[in-house]
């Protein structure tokens, strides 16, 4: 089984609910650039992830582009709650999420990590909380510049790794509920993307840990992304990359031209060729 390619658009604390509904406008009055046939577009997905409270918006805007462009965009959250249910003021749980149509989470973001103080248990108890409502997750790892520098970022990126997969192994259906997103912290909204080759390296030996953790089968069927400062004039040099699958785009999700600009890309050079 080839890996699908993925583009996942995390719009962060950007787009009301009358500004999700006019993206989705927008996004497919331009959807039709570099998708050639129905079919074609079947080898792609698209996530778009915007915050809480544009989510019912967003779902009935999806519905609507599903109607006319006979593709689908799967809806995504940013964040959940580790908690099920209970006095936890101002949290979302994964199955109110589940109620309003998301299929996807975000969990373990370095903005979560850094700004809201999220550790690896944290994050580890959001994916499975996530995993037991049905959610596919999004398990986002990554360093920061002082690491890179220290050359430790393997060292990193395997300790987030293994921390967060613990208790996901009995799972049967792991590489259809689970995608990597690799974002080196000092590549996340600075303009400074990582050197290609270099994610792809990182990405490897991310696959090669999952290796370690799953089983070969399963870690070479899971999708990894690369995340940090993704715009479609970058895209093109990750996408020939051997195991990059897609991207997890922040800033450049905003804009419906050059979001569907980044998608069209993957149509017209990546989708040719799916990975192995
Ligand atoms: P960016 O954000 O594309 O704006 O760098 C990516 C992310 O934070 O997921």
């Amino acid at each position: 089984m080839s890996r699908k390619p993925l583009i996942a658009g995390n719009w962060k604390l950007n787009n009301n609910a009358r500004e999700t509904i006019s993206f989705i406008k927008d996004f497919s009055s331009r959807f039709d650039v570099g998708c050639d046939s129905k079919n074609q577009s079947e080898h792609i997905d698209i996530i778009i992830m915007p915050p809480f409270t544009s989510l019912h918006a967003a779902n009935d805007a999806i519905r609507e582009f599903y109607l006319t462009k006979q593709k689908k965009i799967s809806l995504g959250a940013q964040d959940l709650c580790q908690f099920k249910e209970g006095a936890y003021t101002g949290e979302v749980s994964a199955e109110m999420l589940v109620e309003i149509g998301v299929e996807t989470v975000l969990v373990g973001h370095s903005e979560r990590r850094q700004i809201f103080r999220e550790d690896n248990d944290t994050v580890k108890a959001k994916m499975l909380r996530a995993w037991d409502a049905g959610l596919s997750v999004i398990f986002c790892c990554g360093e920061p510049i002082e690491v890179r520098n220290q050359h430790k970022t393997d060292e990193w990126i395997a300790t987030q790794i293994d921390h967060a997969m613990q208790g996901l192994k009995q799972d049967s259906n792991i590489e259809h509920k689970l995608v990597i997103a690799y974002e080196p912290i000092w590549a996340i909204g600075t303009g400074q993307t990582c050197e290609a080759q270099e994610a792809n390296r990182v990405i490897k030996f991310i696959r090669n840990r999952l290796k370690n953790i799953f089983s070969n089968t399963c870690a070479s069927q899971i999708r990894i992304l690369y995340g940090g400062s993704v715009k479609a004039a970058t895209i093109e040099e990750q996408m020939k990359q051997s195991d990059i699958d897609g991207a997890l785009v922040g800033g450049a999700s905003l804009k419906a031209s050059e979001f569907s600009q980044i998608v069209s890309l993957f149509f017209n050079g990546f989708v040719v060729s799916q990975k192995a």
